[in-house]
């Protein structure tokens, strides 16, 4: 496993990191709390010190998941931990829902409560990272949005202050990064093979201020591990129905059908490796976060770390 700082004020961290919104139990399928708590297990012991998740992940559930497995274990210190804050899912705790309702809240008064119960939920005295998870560029205009981020750092509530980049918004939302450079230490950013909207403009800009960057959807939700044709399908309680919609899948696999060559070339390692190695192999990008839901996803995942390819031998799209 290789490491790396996040950014000038980051930790050094394992390059592929954990990311724990697939565990949650809610907009991924079923999942089984058992597998999913020995995926971290198999992560951990395997050099991942990194775990990205957000409060609003199976409704406290992902945050749930973690904190037992880091008690198992004994050594919190040892992990960074992510969290991710407004949205408002508190009004609907104990409701049945197939996907999570959106309600955004980045009130000074909800980030406070909302970081406070995240503490309260991993049973750690500091958040590593906070970020803010995906406002609109309207509600990026909020002042007290940022102001919240910076009394949490002064109270030693959180270490970290990020902004989770809104899909698809990497290049509009670039500017966030001169107005609000004072507070941001972390960005992270949806960025894959087929998706490379944020080379232009955010990444040169945060490798410029040093900011971490950590890399969202690597694996496209799995496409890029290579196991969906156009008749895939999925369930009712699986997001991946609307954002793997035939549509979608059909636009996707043509592009990858593209690149396809690259993959035989280099078919001593998996689709998934070459795909996670894509994202970190570009030099503003510290960490890729692979959801993972068994042990066999992560160890495959993992070894991705490992991998020299360079960035500028992968094909262009
Ligand atoms: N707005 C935000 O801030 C935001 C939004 C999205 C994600 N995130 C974060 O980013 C993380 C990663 O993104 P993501 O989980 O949405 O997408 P992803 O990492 O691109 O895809 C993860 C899914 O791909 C499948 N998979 C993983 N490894 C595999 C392997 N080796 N072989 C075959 N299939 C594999 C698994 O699903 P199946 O086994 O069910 O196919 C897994 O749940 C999330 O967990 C979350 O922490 C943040």
């Amino acid at each position: 496993m290789k490491y790396v700082n996040l950014g000038k004020n980051g930790p050094k961290i394992s390059t592929i990191g954990f990311g724990a919104w697939g565990i949650s139990g809610r907009d991924w399928g079923t999942t089984d709390d058992k597998k999913s708590k020995l995926a971290i297990h198999e992560a951990l012991d395997s050099g991942v010190n990194f775990i990205d998740t957000a409060d609003t992940y199976g409704f406290g559930h992902s945050e749930e998941l973690i904190a037992e497995v880091l008690d198992e274990r004994g050594r919190k210190d040892e992990v960074v931990i992510a969290t991710k804050a407004g949205n408002n899912f508190y009004p609907y705790l104990g409701k049945e829902y197939d996907s999570t309702p959106a309600n955004p809240d980045y009130s000074k008064k909800h980030l406070i409560f909302a970081a406070e119960q995240s503490l309260k939920r991993l049973r750690v005295d500091v958040i590593d990272l906070l970020q803010l998870h995906s406002p609109s560029a309207e509600l990026m205009e909020n002042e007290e949005t940022w102001e919240a981020l910076k009394l949490l750092k002064e109270q030693g509530k959180i270490k970290l202050a990020g902004l989770s980049v809104q899909s698809f918004k990497e290049t509009e939302h670039a500017y966030i990064l001169d107005k609000r450079r004072d507070v941001l230490d972390v960005l992270q950013i949806r960025y894959n093979l087929l998706e490379r909207g944020a080379e232009t403009v955010l990444l040169p800009k945060a490798m410029e201020y040093g900011l971490g960057i950590i890399v969202r959807i690597p694996l496209l939700f799995g496409l890029l591990a290579g196991k969906f044709n156009r008749e895939s399908r999925f369930g009712d309680n699986d997001h991946r129905r609307m954002n793997l919609s035939h549509e979608k899948l059909d636009k996707y696999l043509m592009q990858l059908d593209k690149i396809k060559s690259f993959f035989e070339l280099h078919n001593e390692y998996s689709m998934a490796q070459l795909a996670l190695r894509f994202c970190v192999s570009h030099p503003a990008c510290h960490v890729a976060i692979p959801g993972g839901k068994t042990p066999e996803q992560v160890k495959e995942n993992i070894a991705a770390s490992e991998i020299e390819i360079d960035h500028k031998e992968f094909p262009g799209l």
